[in-house]
């Protein structure tokens, strides 16, 4: 008997936005989506669940997310159920959960929902509840959130290897006009190089266009052993390779020059290795666009392209149909949005409808290998690799 595979069987979503809808909505929608992917799987099947969510004890007053989000999917789990946080790299820690359950034979299929209620009344409270994520006493206390650490890292990108602002925004340009396709994403207008040069400023150099936006949304995906997979569908979407690596928690803790993230190298050459392929296999990719500067170096340091020269590849087209690898066919965390926990399942649900030739006028033609990516900061990241066969 050959080695054991996981594979994906179902996956489903929300639309993606500023959400009337409440947490558990946003979590039955996504359970109904992603049972309504595959008409062989009913909430009865599944007996293993996870959930991914960063922060609904601050956005929706809610705790003890996995029973309640199992609930409202309609699954009672009598193997397993758990909650998985890793802020915004929650969504693939929790596929990678699964993967590990079913590989250690604790079960043999799990399901996963990925949610965020992100849209508060009190619209500040968004940014105090993000905080809640980093080093309070070192950090958040004095009022650091992510786009002033961005916009640095940018600052130190464009000192050292040239990138210019006009090289940022075309990462924005490129995922604005991704989204457009996709009916699920939160800005689905596209956008200009004018629009998004002349767009507010957040951090110098990163106006509001280079940076992810605040959304409503959830995911979810079914995991199974291969064997039962394919009873399940003649389509499985296969994991392939996975990483993850957490080289530092605070920011201060980070080598000084920001425009290099060695973990990243690190963690992409452990999951091509345990994939059998290279960065140049890849023919799509959901890399984490928290902001454009970090799609850049995503680039560099996945292999897609030389160290510095992310700027000149989006430049060149590189990154988008037609060129080496289409980065981000949703429209990525910045057009499609970014609700944390729901993230990396958002990612699955694109590989899986990427690789079964069921993403409509975004399909990349001819795709056999996907790579998603998170990261939860410049040390921390999520890598996880998927093909047909
Ligand atoms: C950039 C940022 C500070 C802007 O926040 P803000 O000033 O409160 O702005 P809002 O969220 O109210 O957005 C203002 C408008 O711009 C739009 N907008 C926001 N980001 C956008 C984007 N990337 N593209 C297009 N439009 C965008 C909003 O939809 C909103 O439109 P509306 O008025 O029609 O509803 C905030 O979005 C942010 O912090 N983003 C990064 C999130 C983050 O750090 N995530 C974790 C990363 S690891």
């Amino acid at each position: 008997m050959g080695q054991k595979r996981v594979a994906l069987v179902a996956a489903g979503i929300t639309k993606f936005g500023k959400r009337k809808a409440t947490f558990r909505d946003l979590i039955a929608e996504a359970g109904k989506a992603t049972f309504d992917s595959n008409k062989n799987i009913s909430p009865k099947d599944v007996k293993a669940f996870i959930i991914s969510t960063v922060y609904p004890e601050r956005s929706a007053f809610q705790g003890h997310p996995a029973p309640l989000a199992a609930e409202w999917c309609g699954v009672r789990p009598t193997e397993f159920h758990e909650r998985v946080e890793n802020q915004c790299g929650s969504g693939t820690s929790a596929i990678r959960t699964a993967y590990a359950a079913i590989m250690s034979g604790l079960t043999d299929l799990v399901m996963v929902v990925g949610v965020e209620k992100v849209m508060v009344p009190s619209h500040k409270e968004i940014f105090l509840n993000a905080m809640a994520g980093s080093d309070r006493e070192w950090e958040s206390c004095f009022g650091v959130t992510p786009p002033p650490l961005f916009a640095m890292v940018a600052q130190a990108h464009m000192q050292k290897f040239g990138t210019t602002e006009e090289q940022l925004a075309l990462v924005s340009v490129k995922n604005h006009n991704h989204s457009k396709t996709n009916p699920y994403a939160h800005h689905q207008k596209g956008a200009t190089l004018e629009q998004v040069m002349t767009s507010r400023l957040i951090a110098a150099p990163l106006k509001l266009f280079d940076c992810s936006t605040n959304t409503d949304g959830a995911a979810g995906v079914i995991v199974a052993l291969e064997e039962r997979a394919k009873s399940l569908t003649d389509k499985p979407v296969y994991i392939l390779g996975t990483a993850q690596i957490n080289d530092g928690y605070p920011w201060v803790a980070y080598p000084k020059d920001w425009s290099t993230w060695p973990s990243l190298r690190f963690a992409a050459q452990k999951a091509y290795e345990m994939a059998g392929i290279g960065p140049k296999d890849v023919d799509v990719a959901e890399v984490h666009d928290c902001f454009t500067i970090s799609e850049i170096i995503e680039y560099e340091e996945l292999g897609f392209c030389k160290k510095g020269e992310g700027g000149r590849f989006v430049e060149d087209g590189q990154s988008d149909y037609g060129g080496e690898v289409v980065v981000n066919p949703s429209g990525g965390l910045i057009a499609c949005g970014h609700p944390f926990g729901a993230t990396g399942v958002r990612q699955a649900w694109e590989a899986y409808i990427q690789l079964r030739d069921e993403a409509g006028t975004r399909q990349v033609k001819g795709a056999e290998i996907f790579l998603g990516h998170n990261l939860s900061g410049l040390g921390e990241h999520h890598i996880l690799i998927y093909g047909r066969s």
